[in-house]
């Protein structure tokens, strides 16, 4: 896919749904009573893996353009699968599923795509034995393929080593099968989605500061679930309309939990403009439609606690460091090397190409920025993030960028390039 530098980015956009929360949608409303409605789901690929393994599971699924429509069965009405349960790319389907099949009385194989075979799964796997479940990596190196086993679940108080969502959810998902209390300590506070939603569907959660308890055996009731605007997916715009110079992008309805709105305030620092319209809730979650101009962008630094609350944004943010005058640190993010890519080695590799000045470090990177950028075949390592991100820099880079395996924005954002190209002039 050639991405040519664009005069001005300029328009409105209604983002696809957050991806965290459509994959919860669906695994909270096979677990209800009854009925699940969602709107504005994502229909990515990686959600849909999400609805395929609930399928599998036995679990009635209607997916219309309008709505997702789950018949949920209950929190003990899962079935067996009668195949093995396949996540493709999507570490949260991963994850999430394993706490909820640690608790069945059945046993199950989860296996997914090259990439996510390479992806820590001894985080989950842990706490998981910890509690009480069999697990057994087939390859026996913490990885997927692997299989969990039906068996009786303990509480358990687990202080999580890195701040990760997943291992949060996947932990108090296997609490909802415990004997007792389930409780998580995260080094700084992750996304906490499970805990807004699984609370409307009838769980008791309780949060405190960086721990979270879940208490056994809850009664779920199906929700009306209307999905916002994923601010992952709305900082590839924002970025953009940075970047590039004449640009107004009014972005709507975009999600600003305050677990997931460190990009804007790692951008804020960096001197863009960006006005927040409309603030408003839906579903639980924070919501306002952003408005985004041209800005002369300048370094930052982005360390501690903000790096959960930005995490998926880090590649996007790197190329705004890029073209921003002075330099910016990113650290305490050695998280990245685990994600779809490793994305310290992919951010820095496909930037260098394009004359950046880039150097990965340990847990982040340092970029001085402000040369100009120039074209370059970028090579995403089929990771949809990086694919967006350096789209966005070919929009401003001397002759565009090509990017390679350009469908794998599939993942996230099915219509990427569509609304990309939309806005240019
Ligand atoms: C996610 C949590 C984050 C994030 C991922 C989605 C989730 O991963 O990077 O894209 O939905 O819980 P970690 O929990 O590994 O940080």
């Amino acid at each position: 896919m050639l991405i040519k530098p664009t005069a001005s980015f300029k328009g409105e956009i209604q983002i696809p749904g957050d991806k965290s929360i459509s994959h919860r949608s669906i695994m909270f409303g096979a677990l209800a009573d009854g009925l699940t409605e969602v709107t504005h789901f994502l229909q990515g690929a990686d959600c849909l893996s999400t609805i395929s393994c609930f399928q599998k599971l036995g679990i009635a699924i209607d997916n219309t353009p309008e709505r997702i429509v789950i018949h949920g069965k209950g929190l003990h009405g899962l079935r067996p699968p009668a195949s093995v349960l396949d996540v493709g790319n999507s570490g949260t389907t991963m994850r999430l599923i394993s706490g909820i099949l640690a608790g069945q009385p059945f046993a199950s194989t989860l296996t997914g795509d090259a990439s996510i075979q390479k992806r820590p799964m001894n985080r989950i796997i842990k706490p998981l034995q910890e509690m009480g479940a069999v697990l057994t990596s087939q390859y026996k190196n913490g990885c997927a393929p692997f299989t969990i086993s039906g068996s009786s679940l303990h509480g358990i108080h687990y202080s999580s080593p890195v701040a990760s969502a997943q291992v949060k959810s996947c932990v108090l998902l296997a609490g909802l099968y415990a004997d007792g209390r389930t409780s998580v300590t995260e080094p700084s506070v992750s996304r906490n989605h499970t805990e807004l939603m699984l609370s409307s569907f009838g769980a008791h959660i309780s949060c405190q500061q960086t721990t979270v308890s879940v208490l056994p055996d809850p009664v779920l009731t199906g929700q009306k679930i209307e999905v916002p605007g994923d601010i992952s997916s709305a900082a590839y715009f924002i970025a953009a309309a940075l970047l590039v110079p004449n640009s107004e992008v009014l972005i709507q309805n975009v999600g600003v939990n305050p677990t997931r709105d460190g990009f804007l305030r790692a951008a804020k620092a960096m001197h863009a403009n960006i006005i927040r319209l409309n603030e408003r809730t839906v579903s639980g979650e924070p919501v306002c439609d952003l408005l985004v101009t041209s800005s002369d962008l300048t370094g930052t630094t982005v360390e501690g606690d903000l790096i959960p609350a930005l995490i998926d944004e880090i590649p996007v943010l790197a190329v705004m460091a890029a073209f921003a005058q002075g330099t910016t640190i990113i650290r305490d993010a050695a998280e990245l090397k685990v994600k779809e890519s490793d994305r310290i080695e992919t951010i820095a590799a496909n930037l260098k190409n394009m004359g950046a000045d880039i150097t990965a470090t340990d847990d982040g990177m340092i970029i001085h920025g402000g040369r100009p950028l120039h074209y370059a075949a970028i090579d995403p390592q089929a990771d949809h993030r990086i694919a967006m991100s350096f789209a966005v820099a070919g929009l401003c880079a001397e002759g565009g960028v090509q990017i390679q395996d350009a469908e794998c924005v599939c993942i996230s954002y099915p219509e990427f390039y569509q609304h990309l190209q939309s806005l240019c002039s």
